[in-house]
């Protein structure tokens, strides 16, 4: 799959991101286990599906439907999918049959075919309704929270989930707006977040694209899921087993690093006991970073926020 940046433009070409670093953090052999918990259209899948893998897909968009039924129709015995939300990957590793996994792959985010179909309104560049869920069974659209989390809500949402720096200008801007009338589209949105920053149109990016992440990232509850999966992938990973997370904005790294740092470390490093005190959920080892090089940003400049972060399960006990 292409990446999406939150740029809200791209051709939706189908390029896994960082394939061969997660392949060869993977180091797939036939037989293992394998979640996709973020399928999408299966770039990532039908890799470790061709190293021999048996792979338990999950996405929660029904849009990924038809790739992972065109999979399973290639690989019947070795290739499921499902349309679940993968903040309950341990359930449905277990009800697959799965108690343990050899790897677990996270290529979080949206998809550029999600981000490049106007009607489901990730993109500002194109008209649509201001949608926005991955899920399009249920919970609150964009829309939604636009038009009806108080001013003050809308401002931290702005800032926490955008790092968007004048959150509170553009709240202001937009609950003045929605008195006189509801936000509807993605063009709409845009264009006023636009207006009210009118001093960042020179050169830089669209001025709405930091709104239109925090939007995305709280429709979804994204941040939410990551912290509910990590600690049930560490519990569902055989000792040897590999965890790899591709994440593409600051915001969601930071939990996967810190995930990563205090499940990697052997030792607590308090103030009063600096590396004295056995970490008594040192559950993962090899804790490595990899970035996308630049040949891969050139052939797919989506690729280019895309951060991988692996780590390998040791036989450390859950307490
Ligand atoms: C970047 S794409 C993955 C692309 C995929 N690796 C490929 O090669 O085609 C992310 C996908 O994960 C899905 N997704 C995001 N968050 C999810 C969640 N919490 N549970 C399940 N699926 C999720 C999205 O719907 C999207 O299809």
């Amino acid at each position: 799959m292409s990446k999406s940046g939150d740029d809200g433009g791209g051709g939706g070409e189908h390029i896994p991101v960082l394939l061969a670093e997660v392949l060869a953090a993977a180091d797939v052999r036939p037989g293992q286990r394998w979640i996709d918990g973020t399928f999408g259209r299966g770039g990532h899948s039908r890799a470790l599906l061709e190293g021999g893998a048996s792979v338990l897909g999950l996405d929660q968009d029904s849009a990924a439907e038809d790739a992972a039924r065109a999979l399973e129709a290639q690989w019947p015995e070795q290739f499921t999918w499902k349309q679940r939300n993968f903040k309950e990957l341990k359930t449905c590793s277990i009800e697959h049959g799965w108690d343990k996994v050899d790897g677990i792959l996270l290529d979080l985010g949206v998809s550029s075919p999600q981000l490049d179909a106007p009607e489901r309104g990730f993109s500002f560049r194109a008209e649509g309704p201001l949608d926005m869920r991955m899920d399009r069974r249920g919970g609150p659209t964009a829309a939604d929270l636009v038009n009806e989390l108080p001013e003050g809500e809308l401002s931290r949402l702005f800032y926490e989930h955008g790092g968007e720096r004048e959150a509170r200008r553009v709240a202001r801007a937009l609950a003045a707006r929605r008195q006189r009338a509801p936000f509807r589209t993605t063009t709409d949105l845009a264009t006023v977040v636009a207006e009210t920053l009118p001093h960042r149109r020179a050169g830089g990016i669209h001025p709405a694209t930091k709104v239109f992440q925090a939007l995305r990232i709280s429709v979804n509850r994204e941040e939410e899921a990551l912290l509910a999966a990590l600690p049930q992938a560490v519990e569902i990973m055989k000792p040897g087993a590999v965890l790899a997370v591709i994440s593409f904005h600051s915001g969601e790294d930071r939990v996967v690093k810190q995930f990563l740092r205090e499940r990697g470390s052997e030792w607590l490093d308090t103030p009063r006991h600096p590396n004295t005190v056995k970490n008594p959920t040192h559950h993962l080892d090899r804790v490595k970073r990899f970035l996308p090089s630049n040949e891969e940003i050139e052939k797919n400049p989506r690729a280019r926020s895309a951060r991988l972060r692996v780590a390998v399960r040791n036989k450390e006990p859950i307490l």
